[in-house]
């Protein structure tokens, strides 16, 4: 299935979110609004709030509850993104500045923490303990990953197994708790809320080694954000490491040196070290990790009922891992 299949599939509850979504957003100051609208406004993918639905659903669920948690999950991520540019330094997102280039780091960062809250103030209205207990467990788990990743940022020792842990952490987890909601909330028995949750964080982990990889070969204008951000930070990602430990002699030195001080110090030749991650294998590296999470996502499903929901989650795991955006 493509994407539009994919949507096609589930649109009334898609139109659902998005009337949630504006109506879940509303305070009456007026700050808040406007950063909150603007970045809400720029789109996004909204791939989290798609998992839900369809995870419900796969789930053979009825009800209605589906689409707050929706809501909820898309809040929390763009929450994650509004203090995630503060910390990165970042100026473009989804196609348009970033809210801390437009509204300044202090806006940012105030109005992450309002829908942050404003989810949980959702959560009490889905009503249902576990639900309280996912969500407040992943957000927990997501800023423990940002910092892990802050500790990182800098450190030319950082392993693969600190990167994947980071990676598990601050995106793997919520998409591992979109699709544990989703069969909590359609009252499955534990094997398939497990199944669904190993889908996600599996689903999660190819997404980020994906969203590592464009920030050394995509588009910015495809993909709506600046390329070599990482390099820039000094932001050890797997392509990095792989070439740090696997390249040619001379630029493992160079590579280091660039982690240590920041990719854009005086002395760092980006364009090397991108020329360098390519012809080392590090973004192919990255990309068959990537492509091995998401046949075992695929293989996590096969205890839930061969569904077109079920499809469409198995499709989403070959979109996330050739998108280009
Ligand atoms: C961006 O997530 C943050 C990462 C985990 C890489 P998305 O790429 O899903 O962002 P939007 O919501 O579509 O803008
Ligand atoms: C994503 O990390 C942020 C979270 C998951 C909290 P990145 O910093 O790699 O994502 P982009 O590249 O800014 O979207
Ligand atoms: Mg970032
Ligand atoms: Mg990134």
């Amino acid at each position: 299935m493509q994407l539009e299949d994919i949507r096609d599939l589930v649109r009334e509850d898609l139109q659902a979110l998005d009337r949630t979504i504006l109506d879940r957003l509303a305070s009456d100051v007026v700050l808040v609004n406007q950063v909150a609208n603007y970045i809400i406004a720029g789109g996004g993918k909204r791939l989290r709030p798609l998992l839900v639905v369809l995870g419900a659903r796969a789930c053979g669920y009825e009800g209605g509850r589906h689409v707050e948690a929706a809501a909820i999950v898309e809040f929390i991520h763009t929450a994650t993104l509004l203090h995630d540019d503060v910390v990165d330094s970042s100026e473009l997102r989804r196609g348009k500045d970033t809210a801390n280039s437009v509204f300044g780091n202090e806006a940012s960062v105030l109005v992450g923490d309002f829908l942050y809250s404003r989810a949980f103030q959702m959560i009490t209205q889905v009503g249902r303990d576990r639900v309280l207990e996912t969500l407040a467990n992943a957000t927990n788990v997501i800023a423990e990953g940002e910092v892990l990743q802050l500790m990182n940022c800098g450190d030319p020792d950082t392993t693969e197994e600190r990167y994947l842990d980071v990676i598990r952490r601050k995106t793997a987890m919520l998409f591992e708790a979109g699709t544990r909601i989703a069969a909590i909330l359609a009252d499955q028995p534990k094997e398939i809320e497990d199944a669904l949750a190993e889908y996600g964080q599996r689903l999660g982990v190819a997404f980020q080694l994906v969203d590592d990889v464009l920030d050394y070969r995509g588009d910015a204008d495809e993909m709506g954000k600046n390329m070599g951000d990482d390099l820039a930070e000094g932001k050890p990602t797997l392509p990095l490491i792989y070439t740090m430990h696997n390249g040619d002699d001379g630029v493992r030195g160079v590579i280091r040196k660039a982690i240590e001080n920041g990719g854009d110090g005086v002395d760092v030749d980006v364009e090397q070290i991108t020329a360098a991650i390519g012809a080392s294998g590090g973004l192919d590296y990255a990309y068959e990790m990537a492509e091995k999470e998401a046949a075992a996502a695929v293989e996590a499903l096969s205890v839930l009922p061969d569904t077109p929901f079920r499809t469409a989650l198995e499709s989403l795991t070959r979109i996330a891992v050739e998108r280009s955006s």
